[in-house]
């Protein structure tokens, strides 16, 4: 790839700061769009080196302010943006009985209406690209229930924003895809206390396994591959596709015997 510019909300931790190395190991611009400094601190003690190099600015993609000022210090640095990652998302759990609607609504503001509100306020800085590529970070609970009713529903609202926009705005050369992993090793279970303590989510990731055909959850490093695939121009007639990245989770099936290892 040329160097370019990208913009990836929620790049301060777990798949997003993936993205964010491999694109500035590629010698691309990377900015960062997220709320905690401390999580941009802790990023760089993961990742000695790179959290430096990221262009953090601070905000929160539910709001439309920040989004708006987000893209006017964008078009004042850069001039331009080749691509945008709506990755910042957060986790809730719950069933229709056990979800408030506060819960509900903050998990929708935050994984629906955010892609809304960032990719429409950056629209002119990826028209501007002339060939631009917006990868939405879903999940495989928008293609199937999960545990929690506002998350499936959020996602699943957002694989038909990708679908949407790509026909929406495929006339301009900006592709539009989702990339839908399963359950990836990240901050984000215990961030949002979905469980209570490290080995409850060790615990919660060993039974999890079994169910994935390949054996093993993934790694942040398994989903950023996609994503950057999907930023290149390698993947330049792809547009409106769904992607899951999921170490086969989607076709298990509990009529198969488990296999003697
Ligand atoms: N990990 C999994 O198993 C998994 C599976 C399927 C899909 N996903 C999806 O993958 C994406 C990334 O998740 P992850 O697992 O990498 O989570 P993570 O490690 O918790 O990272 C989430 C990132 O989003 C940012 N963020 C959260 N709310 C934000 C807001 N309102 N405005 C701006 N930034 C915000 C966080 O920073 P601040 O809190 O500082 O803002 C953080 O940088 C999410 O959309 C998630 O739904 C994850």
């Amino acid at each position: 790839m040329d160097k370019k510019v990208f913009l990836i909300s929620g790049g301060s931790s777990g798949i997003g700061l993936a993205v964010a190395s491999s694109l500035l190991n590629q010698g691309h611009h990377v900015i960062s769009l997220s709320r905690s400094s401390e999580k941009v601190a802790r990023a760089a003690r993961e990742f000695p080196g790179i959290a430096e190099r990221l262009d953090f600015m601070q905000g929160d993609v539910s709001i439309a302010e920040d989004a708006q000022k987000i893209a006017e210090s964008i078009h004042e640095k850069y001039g331009v943006l080749h691509g945008l990652v709506n990755n910042a998302g957060v986790l809730s759990k719950g069933s229709l009985e056990t979800t408030e609607q506060t819960v509900w609504e903050k998990t929708l503001a935050v994984n629906l209406t955010g892609p809304f509100i960032l990719t429409k306020a950056l629209l002119p800085l990826l028209k501007s690209a002339g060939g631009a590529s917006v990868v939405n970070i879903s999940s495989v609970a928008g293609l199937k229930p999960g545990t929690s009713l506002s998350y499936s529903v959020s996602k699943a609202g957002l694989d038909m924003f990708t679908r949407f926009l790509a026909g929406d705005l495929g006339p301009y050369g900006i592709r539009v895809n989702s990339v839908n992993p399963g359950l990836v090793r990240t901050h984000i279970h215990l961030d949002n206390s979905i469980t209570e303590s490290r080995q409850a989510y060790e615990d919660m990731l060993a039974k999890a396994r079994v169910r994935y055909p390949l054996q093993r959850i993934g790694m942040p490093e398994d989903i950023a591959s996609m994503v950057v695939f999907l930023l290149s121009e390698e993947s330049s007639w792809i547009t409106g596709s769904i992607m899951t990245v999921d170490g086969g989770v989607m076709v298990e099936n509990d009529l198969i015997p488990p296999k003697e290892l």
